[in-house]
């Protein structure tokens, strides 16, 4: 069933769990992660980020496949499709005009006001059409190879005033997670986390969800995250799977068995992450 993010997040929320966001980047990612969450009888956000929409095709090749793979693997979890990183107002209306059912606007380089004004476009448009909105706030940092930039931590105020203007479903607090999987130590402000928490209804969202254990996965749960979103982690235990494979059989040449030779790593960590709540 695909559903928006209102309500599940909001029941995770009571319940003091987390619901995952994973980065789905072809057919395969796609179908795999609705087998394993429905096998585990687990809610689940497929998120897709504007260059994984081009990737694929399209805004609508994306909401077909979704659709046609809940009907056809008989998935009965709530699904939520999210646009990821939405870039622009206009990325949003897209993605709500070809049935996604949640978008996030990500105009955290611009300032709290022009973010908040352009925010507000995206609510008006998405709410008469049962769409939820995510927002960031702050801005996440990011690795790239060894260039990383640790982004700009937020704070209560900024949260409070952006959450009373805008109306948004959730907010992305920047608090210290960083995108991509970083080796060293990060400095999570589980403060600020459990302060926001605290103050707003809404549930918070956490990006930069790879490269964290699950202990600290579960502390940012704790202070008050309900959506954790996991995109590289995936992409390289799916990686080491399919390097594995090439590795020991050089005369492979057919794609179904090289991107399947990654399936197993792939489930294996979605199963890790998802089990945290069960912990
Ligand atoms: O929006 C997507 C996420 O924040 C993924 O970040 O690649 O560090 O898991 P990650
Ligand atoms: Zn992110």
């Amino acid at each position: 069933m695909l559903v928006n993010g209102k309500e599940m997040l909001m029941n995770a929320k009571h319940n003091h769990k987390a619901i995952f966001h994973f980065n789905i980047n072809n057919l395969e990612w796609t179908k795999w992660i609705l087998e394993k969450c429905n096998e585990l009888n687990e809610p689940v956000i497929l998120g897709v980020s504007e260059n994984a929409i081009s990737y694929m095709g399209g805004y609508n090749v994306i909401v077909s496949v979704v659709k046609s793979l809940i009907n056809d693997l008989n998935i009965s979890i709530p699904v939520c499709l999210h646009l990821d990183h939405g870039k622009s107002v206009e990325s949003c209306k897209k993605a709500i005009d070809a049935g996604f059912t949640s978008v996030m606007i990500d105009l955290s380089k611009l300032s709290l006001e022009d973010n908040i004004n352009e925010t507000k476009k995206v609510v008006l448009y998405a709410k008469e059409k049962e769409v939820s909105v995510e927002a960031e706030i702050g801005s996440m940092g990011s690795i790239n190879n060894n260039n990383f930039d640790l982004g700009n931590k937020t704070n209560l105020s900024d949260c409070l005033k952006f959450v009373n203007e805008t109306n948004v479903d959730s907010i992305a607090p920047a608090v210290g997670t960083i995108h991509g999987i970083y080796k060293g130590e990060l400095n999570i402000d589980y403060k600020l986390i459990e302060n926001i928490s605290n103050s707003i209804e809404i549930p918070l969202v956490l990006h930069g969800g790879s490269g964290l254990s699950n202990d600290i996965l579960k502390k940012c749960i704790k202070s008050g995250i309900t959506k954790i979103n996991i995109n590289s982690d995936l992409q390289y235990e799916w990686s080491l799977g399919v390097r594995e494979y090439l590795n020991n059989n050089k005369e492979v040449i057919d794609p179904r068995k090289i991107i399947s030779s990654g399936e197993d790593k792939f489930k294996k960590m979605l199963e890790n992450k998802i089990n945290i709540n069960k912990q």
